[in-house]
């Protein structure tokens, strides 16, 4: 896609942190070359190769000659729906058992339409770790989307970029520790892993069900545990309700807003709530808000 965009919207797009990419060449494009480098058209573009070549790869798990061969499933059994019961024992699991378990989680319909789960993303670790990544703050969010789906990684379409850009805000980034450093020189807490409530997307974005926050949630719980965050920022509704379900009587009958401003408990972690990404990108006033929420989180990695 190529935009012609004037100087001013060009500065404005850098000023939003939206990054201008070099249109790609017409020739069929290897998948090791790296990214071009700058010039015009928009990031999508660069995104959609990144998104094709993990798609390719994620269905490639799902060559038919190497799956096992079907049983046949006992008409009425749970089986026969197509789903299976949620592994037992996810409260003593290790890290790569907790992935290796939603990735092969078959407990709710959204295995049926889903293309990959999404577990989350963090400081990088060896291949097959039992033991968590050590972080400082825990984001989470509502459901993975398209793109999120499609990429099997959290945040990472429109929302997720005002996220990162909230990050950067604070010195922080997804994935790799940031290099922020406070006043007094100290290396800050800047350890960021994000996830969401639902680690498979719901048909159509459509609002995870009460059923499907059921499942996914002794997921998230476990992740918290072997994450042990100093801080959660619980980003939107559904996060809130998930995480404030047994500490806050009645939560999902109480406002976002109401929520917001004030600190919750989960397993004991401080829990700050503010508003989810894709809802501030539609509501600019309460961008100031989210601000005040990233600081109260900030204030209790301090303390
Ligand atoms: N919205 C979410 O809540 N999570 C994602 O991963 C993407 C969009």
């Amino acid at each position: 896609m190529s935009l012609d965009l004037d100087k001013r919207q060009r500065a404005m797009l850098r000023e939003m942190g939206v990054r201008l990419w070099q249109p790609l060449p017409a020739m069929p494009v290897s998948l090791a070359t790296p990214a071009l480098p700058v010039a015009s058209g928009v990031e999508i573009a660069i995104n959609k190769i990144a998104v094709d070549a993990k798609f390719e790869r994620a269905t490639a798990r799902f060559d038919e000659s190497s799956r096992p061969a079907a049983v046949p499933a006992a008409p009425g059994s749970l089986q026969s729906t197509g789903l299976s019961a949620r592994p037992a024992g996810i409260d003593q699991m290790d890290w790569s058992a907790l992935q290796s378990a939603v990735a092969g989680c078959r407990a709710c319909r959204l295995c049926e339409s889903r293309r990959n789960t999404v577990f989350g993303v963090g400081p990088a670790l060896p291949a097959q770790a039992a033991v968590a990544p050590p972080v400082d703050w825990l984001i989470v969010g509502e459901a993975p989307g398209e793109n999120e789906d499609l990429a099997g990684e959290p945040f990472v379409g429109q929302a997720g970029k005002l996220l990162d850009n909230m990050l950067q805000a604070m010195k922080l980034q997804r994935g790799e520790a940031g290099v922020a450093a406070s006043p007094a020189g100290a290396a800050m807490s800047n350890r960021v892993f994000i996830t969401n409530v639902l680690k498979c997307r719901p048909p159509a974005n459509r609002n995870p069900e009460p059923a499907e926050m059921a499942q996914c949630e002794p997921y998230l719980k476990r992740q918290i545990e072997l994450l042990q965050p100093k801080v959660i920022l619980a980003l939107g509704r559904f996060a809130a309700q998930s995480l404030l379900q047994a500490s806050v009587p009645d939560v999902q009958k109480i406002p976002l807003g109401k929520l917001r401003g004030r600190v919750h408990r989960y397993l004991g972690v401080p829990v700050v709530v503010s508003y989810h990404p894709a809802y501030l990108l539609r509501s600019l006033p309460d961008k100031a808000k989210a601000w005040d929420d990233l600081c109260l989180a900030m204030d209790q990695i301090r303390s």
